[in-house]
């Protein structure tokens, strides 16, 4: 581990910079242009409403661990207020002519453009990530998902489900997390598209952004009822899962749950998407644009602090130019800012919360009991909060919990091959089949591979690209069904 001084930076900012003791002054967003309530209620049938139980839960900032707001928690009889609003309101919004639903996406989408800065700050603020992610990355894709899919509404009929398709009815939408008011544009934006109403579930440490959301569809007139968000944690989560009164489901989560649910529904025939973990492998040749390769490695792993389903978790490195990939890895993995989430040079922000800092914590320690080799960054992190510093594995056998196990955390495990068809079968060694990425300069090899590669993506030369009108989702245990794009459209369709 190398360990140069730091030098003048340290002292001024507590950061160390490596390359050439160049440092940045701290350029902090404001905070002032988001005013977070005390307490929030449920949105239900267009109003914010006190919970039943009058129970509520405190959100954080995982970068301070300070309560930001109370939201409140959804009994099984709010979730039932949420459904019976929804089930009231599909007759009038599933008979609106497509045209007449897509002004209403578009003003949702225009919306969430002219508050981006508001709600990136938000965002940050509950989830820990950087602000220069949501302000680039999370807000303008959920603006571009509305706006993508209000193209669609008026044109359901051409779209190769048959000359008249129907909606669902009422969606019941549960997200997690790691990216909050991307995944509910990803659920309702093709849901409201294709005449259904929805009854969203945000996951219990991210709740803010959903309930921005609300504001905004207020803002845009949306009539009362199309959509309803109820807060909560698992529990209501499962009063959801186990109404009566919904007509599809879509859940984005772990493995382990996506599992219970879809045991649940087994008898029921409920129209389910799921898209759960992943174990991607981020595939690199020897001929491969090195400078390239190695930006695609940080963004497949470090991204959003690694918090993605899809992330590049293995390297699978070409032996010939293994070295030098790892050299150059260990360098830039020493250049990655770790700190104040809302400061606008900030690369990794903080971990997403205490139980998840334990996960990643438990399975780090694995790697080191069976015998990988651990290289972490020596960057200095934030007293409080909760974080992780950028750290790479190699030595690393394809039996251990690191290669196997999704982290969900800034954690990379890095192995080597030989030939093409040893990178396949590596890449495939998993239970997983989410996201893969290919880097060669020679596209007929990149080809060969990615046909023989088992995942729901595959990205050649780049990694963690995502764009409305591309599908998404996963095969085997990353779960069915796509979001994004014309294929998006099929799970809220009665096809
Ligand atoms: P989780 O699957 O428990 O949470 C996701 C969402 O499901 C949240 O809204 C949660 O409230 C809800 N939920 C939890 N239990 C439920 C139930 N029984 N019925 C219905 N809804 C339920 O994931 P968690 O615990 O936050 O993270 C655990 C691990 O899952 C992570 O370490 C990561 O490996 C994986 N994960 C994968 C995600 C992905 O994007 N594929 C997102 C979040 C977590
Ligand atoms: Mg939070």
């Amino acid at each position: 581990m190398s360990s140069e001084p730091g030098g003048q930076g340290l002292a001024s900012t507590g950061r160390v910079s490596r390359l050439g003791d160049l440092d940045y002054a701290p350029a902090p967003e404001s905070a002032a242009i988001v005013s977070i309530a005390d307490a929030y209620g449920l949105y239900i049938d267009g109003h914010f409403t006190d919970p039943e139980r009058h129970e509520s839960f405190a959100t954080l900032n995982p970068a301070t661990a300070a309560p930001l707001a109370r939201v409140a928690r959804a009994s099984a009889a709010d979730v039932d207020a949420a459904v019976q609003a929804a089930r009231r309101a599909l007759p009038a919004w599933s008979a609106l002519p497509g045209a007449e639903r897509a002004k209403y996406l578009f003003r949702i989408s225009r919306i969430i453009q002219e508050r981006q800065r508001e709600l990136a700050v938000l965002e940050t603020l509950d989830n820990g990530k950087p602000i220069r992610e949501t302000r680039d990355v999370d807000i303008p894709l959920a603006a571009g998902h509305f706006f993508y899919y209000a193209g669609w509404a008026d044109k359901l009929a051409f779209a190769g489900f048959g000359p008249d398709p129907r909606p669902r009815g009422v969606a019941g939408q549960i997200i997690p997390w790691n990216f909050p008011l991307l995944m509910a544009a990803w659920k309702l934006a093709p849901a409201l598209a294709a005449g259904n109403t929805c009854v969203l579930k945000p996951a219990e440490t991210t709740p803010l952004s959903a309930l921005a959301l609300a504001d905004i569809l207020e803002q845009a007139e949306l009539p009362a009822g199309v959509v309803n968000i109820v807060t909560g944690d698992g529990a209501t989560g499962a009063d959801l899962v186990d109404h009566p009164g919904i007509d599809k489901l879509a859940f984005t989560g772990s493995t382990e749950v996506g599992r219970q649910i879809q045991r649940r529904l087994a008898a029921r025939g409920l129209p389910l998407t799921l898209e759960l973990g992943g174990k991607g492998a981020n595939i690199v040749f020897d001929d491969a644009p090195l400078d390239e390769a190695i930006e695609g490695i940080i963004d497949g792993i470090f991204f959003n602090q690694g918090h993605v389903c899809c992330a590049g978790s293995r390297l699978l490195v070409h032996e010939g130019v293994a070295d030098e990939v790892l050299r150059r890895l260990r360098r830039r993995v020493d250049q990655l800012r770790v700190g104040d989430p809302l400061d606008k040079n900030t690369d990794v922000g903080a971990i997403n919360s205490a139980a998840q800092l334990a996960r990643i914590g438990e399975l780090v320690a694995a790697g080191e009991a069976e015998g990988a080799t651990r290289y972490t960054s020596a960057c200095p992190l934030p007293a409080a909060g909760y974080w992780f510093a950028p750290t790479v594995f190699t030595d690393v056998a394809p039996a251990h919990r690191i290669a196997r196990e999704e982290i969900f955390g800034p954690v990379l495990a890095v192995m080597t091959f030989r030939t093409p068809e040893e990178a396949v079968a590596k890449a495939n060694d998993t239970t997983y089949g989410l996201a893969c990425g290919v880097w060669s300069e020679k596209g007929s090899r990149t080809l060969w591979v990615a046909q023989r590669l088992r995942a729901g993506v595959v990205w050649a030369n780049a990694y963690n690209r995502f764009d409305p009108a591309s599908p998404f989702g996963g095969v085997r245990e990353s779960g069915f069904g796509r979001e994004g794009g014309r294929h998006g459209l099929e799970a809220y369709l009665d096809v």
